[in-house]
Order: C-alpha cells, then sequence, then structure tokens
C-alpha cells in the first residue's frame, strides 16, 4: 500500500498556491477543472514522482466536498492509498467493520479504479482507495 496522494480542501487554488508552490516549493504540474465533480483540482507532485498534493477547489454549492468546506472549513480532505487489488481491499475492509462507501469501485477516466472509506470508519479520515489502470 502506497500513498497516491493527499487532498485538501482549499476556497481558492491561486491563493493555496501562494503557499504550497511559492512558499513551500512543490512543483504545479496541472490545473484541472472537473465540472462533472464539482471541483478545480491542483496536482502538485512530490519530488519522488510516486505521489502528490491535490488541492480542491470547489465550483458548485452542491457537491461533498462543497459542503465539506461550508461546514469545516479548509484542511486535509482525504488520503489516497494505492492498492494491488481494490476489490479484495474494500471487502477486507467491510469485513473488519468499516463503512465502505461504494459496493462496485468507480472507474475514473483512465481506467482506474476507486472508492471512498467513510471518515467514521477511520478515525476521522476520509480514505479514498485507488487502483492503477491495467492491474
Ligand atoms: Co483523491
Amino acid at each position: 500500500m502506497k500513498i497516491d496522494h493527499v487532498a485538501v480542501v482549499v476556497k481558492n487554488i491561486d491563493e493555496a498556491l501562494k503557499t504550497y508552490r511559492d512558499a513551500f516549493g512543490l512543483a504545479l504540474a496541472r490545473v484541472e477543472d472537473v465540472p462533472a465533480e464539482g471541483v478545480k483540482i491542483a496536482f502538485l507532485p512530490f519530488a519522488d514522482g510516486n505521489s502528490e498534493l491535490e488541492l480542491l477547489e470547489p465550483t458548485r454549492a452542491d457537491t461533498g466536498v462543497a459542503k465539506f468546506l461550508a461546514k469545516r472549513g479548509e484542511g486535509l480532505h482525504h488520503l489516497c492509498l494505492e492498492v494491488a487489488n481494490i476489490e479484495a481491499t474494500a471487502a477486507n475492509l467491510a469485513a473488519n467493520g468499516l463503512d465502505v462507501l461504494e459496493d462496485e469501485p468507480r472507474v475514473g477516466s483512465n481506467g482506474q479504479k476507486y472508492l471512498f472509506v467513510h471518515p467514521k470508519s477511520a478515525h476521522g479520515v476520509l480514505i479514498e482507495l485507488y487502483q492503477k489502470p491495467g492491474k
């Protein structure tokens, strides 16, 4: 299990880049607008090339990310763990009593699979499980 990304919800990506790009010195790879999910995402890879920081800025009010920001303010949104077999990992978590939020992994645009585990199941941290495409 590896960290794929750490996601931080922010009010404004340009403001947050002053902190994470300009002050911390992380490189900005790209900013993507994802209208389907109601977010703009900035991707800032760490130097080892295996994981990245994602800054999430909500672009509509009716999404989970927007509600998180309204309720809790800026901060850590989720931790994404890369696993080799997402179905087996999710089944094991469910068997251990954790609240896995999807019955089946969602499949992203590149064929990657992902799903979420409720933060109440993981000591307050929303966990995303991720499996690389083609694995
Ligand atoms: Co994520």
